[in-house]
């Protein structure tokens, strides 16, 4: 949550702060601001809204700002304190002097500002980062080093942070450091550049190192020096990033969303190669580090996730438990953390996460390690917090998603369960050699799948039509589609602020039944195979309470032109790998009806891609 850069160098500081944070704003948006060093004082600048807003301050002052090298900037998701000019970041100690930037939460910043306040410090914001800006200028006036009044104040500071800082009276260096939040430093030729995330910098260099939690990077335009909270140096360790900047262009579709579920097909063809050639030859996992004796004594496993992760780790479940036999318990990682969970060291645990970043994941994951689990790790982000903590990791390599709704991440973490699924038959014996051969002929076949339901996706924008001008929209589902319901609700209510449920069809006549009338539209995710006719059964008691049909399904029946208004048909396939085929329709009637409905698709209203709080 919210997005730091600063950069160091020759070049004017201000278009590359600007386009840094337009790059983070999958981050939060709902305010920015960015501090530089202009003649002879830091000059803040900040507004409320999206980065537009930010631009079109700084246009006033292009004079003062364009000969500054050396800045500061962020961009904000609210956490203490609303969305307002004075909760902006940066913040300032009182002279001004001292500005920071925060990504994280101080715990303990109660107590820190009662100790400040009482020490003459006054606060103008209700934010917790305040108080970083005033504890930094107190160890400022003590030890007259930057660097050193940063390792101090940090030692009194409970809670996740990234930090930027800057002083005036070392006008040429920047200060960064970091706890539980992301951080990295981009190395180009006598500049440098800081960001929470590569994409700020990806496209001026490939070279990078990233901090650990509580390194201190102090930063000029002709060195970067890392030392640990002690002050004893570490050495750098540069890293080659993968990704490619063009990644990060929509490249000519409308939206980053209807551009990464174009992408789907690619991204499945892309985890396969490698791990699953041919349907004769098994499954390989080079990446799971637990031995074949240890794989087949594991008594259980849990899966821990949040959101579009959490729908994927119940899919997961769904196949482990049929291909396996292993109980198979998934929880979303905010309720695992405040309870007593069992686990020992034959339970599996798997977190999954496109991010690798999600602070409630995180958490569970270390307490499930320190409890002495093998912990497995499915992202999207091989260079996260989560993959250090990982003893095996899944990288699921769908490329850097940019929608803050997850859509091919969600594609490539179900093929991930499921490659994972059958290399732990494979190896337990515990499923029919054959039918594991044609399963996994049928997942080389997914792509081309996907790509007729794209090819025919008038159907899914016409039927978006007919519905956007509801209120309301139901799901349901049975079986391993149920998660395929929750999902579909989830990325509707996330980008179009309608009312969506995904509920088990089973469950409708306990109670969601009495909500049926003719304004409801209800969907059916109706995939042929062993719960088929039950959604059906339960389909017409919808139907008999006049809500509107639609069916989603595989089946060619002809008598379900009776039963249902619209019908969007998808190519046929195994049940078990239904959800792949089923879902994606589903993004796209979100898609569309919040494009329809003329909202802010990729960047949708309270919501941010990585959720770095608790
Ligand atoms: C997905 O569309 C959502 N934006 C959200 O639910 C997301 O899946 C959740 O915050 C978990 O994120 P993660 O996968 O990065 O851990």
């Amino acid at each position: 949550m919210c997005g730091i850069v600063g950069y160091v160098g020759s070049k004017s500081a201000v278009e590359i702060l600007l386009d840094g944070l337009e790059q983070l704003e999958y981050r939060g948006y709902d305010s920015s601001g960015i501090a530089l060093k202009c003649n002879d004082s830091i000059n803040v600048y900040k507004a409320v809204g999206k980065l537009k807003n930010l631009r079109e301050v700084l246009s006033n002052h292009t004079q003062e700002v364009n000969g500054a090298n050396i800045g500061i900037g962020h961009i904000r998701w609210a956490t203490h304190g609303a969305p307002t000019v004075v909760n902006a970041h940066p913040h300032t100690c009182n002279c001004g002097n001292l500005v920071v930037v925060h990504n994280g939460i101080i715990e303990n910043y109660k107590e820190l500002k009662e100790k400040l306040e009482a020490l003459g410090c006054e606060f103008r914001s209700q934010t917790d980062t305040e108080t970083v800006a005033h504890l930094v200028a107190q160890k400022y006036a003590q030890t007259k080093d930057l660097t050193k009044a940063v390792q101090l104040a940090t030692k009194e500071i409970e809670g996740a942070y990234a930090l930027a800082i800057m002083h005036n009276d070392e006008p040429d260096k920047l200060v960064i450091t970091k706890r539980n939040a992301p951080l990295v430093v981009g190395i180009g030729e006598k500049e440098y550049y800081a960001a929470s995330d590569i994409p700020a910098f990806i496209k001026h260099t490939n070279k990078a190192v990233y901090l650990s939690d509580n390194q201190v990077a102090t930063i000029t335009k002709d060195s970067l020096v890392i030392e640990d909270e002690n002050g004893n140096n570490v050495p750098l360790k540069i890293e080659q990033l993968p990704w490619e900047s063009v990644a990060l262009s929509k490249m000519g579709y409308k939206h980053f969303m209807l551009k990464e579920i174009h992408e789907q097909p690619d991204v499945i063809r892309n985890i396969l190669s490698g791990k699953l050639h041919t349907s004769l030859a098994p499954v390989e996992l080079a990446e799971v580090m637990l031995t074949k004796e240890s794989l087949k004594e594991l008594n259980r496993i849990q899966i821990i996730a949040c959101g579009t992760s959490l729908h994927a780790a119940m899919i997961g479940k769904y196949i482990i438990e049929d291909f396996c036999s292993i109980p198979v318990d998934v929880e979303a990682s905010s309720e695992y953390i405040y309870r007593k969970t069992v686990t020992d060291d034959k339970t599996l645990v798997i977190g999954v996460s496109q991010s690798g970043e999600t602070a409630d994941t995180l958490t569970a994951i270390k307490q499930a390690k320190s409890r002495g689990s093998h912990i497995l790790i499915i992202t999207n982000r091989p260079d996260s917090a989560m993959a250090r903590e990982a003893d095996s990791l899944l990288s699921v390599n769908a490329g850097i998603e940019v929608s803050v709704a997850a859509t091919k991440s969600y594609i490539a973490q179900l093929i991930s369960f499921y490659l994972l699924a059958v290399y732990m038959a494979e190896i337990k014996g515990s499923k029919d050699a054959n039918y594991l051969t044609k399963f996994k002929s049928d997942m080389l076949l997914l792509p081309q799948k996907i790509e007729e339901i794209l090819a025919h996706k008038e159907v899914i924008q016409n039927c978006a039509r007919k519905y956007s001008g509801t209120r309301d929209f139901i799901y349901i589902a049975r079986g391993i589609n149920y998660p395929t319901a929750l999902e579909g609700a989830l990325k509707l209510k996330e980008i179009s602020y309608i009312n969506a449920t995904g509920y088990p069809a089973g469950e409708l006549k306990h109670g969601p039944i009495a909500m049926l009338d003719d304004t409801m539209p209800v969907l059916s995710v109706l995939m042929k195979g062993n719960v088929y006719e039950k959604i059906l059964s339960n389909s017409e008691e919808a139907r008999a309470r006049n809500a509107r049909m639609i069916a989603l399904t595989n089946s060619t029946d002809e008598k379900l032109n009776d039963l249902f208004d619209f019908i969007i048909k998808v190519p046929d396939v195994n049940e078990l790998l239904s959800p792949i085929i089923s879902i994606v329709p589903l993004q796209l009637i979100a898609y569309y009806i919040a494009e329809f409905l003329g909202k802010d698709v990729d960047q949708p209203r309270n919501l941010a891609k990585s959720v770095t709080v608790e």
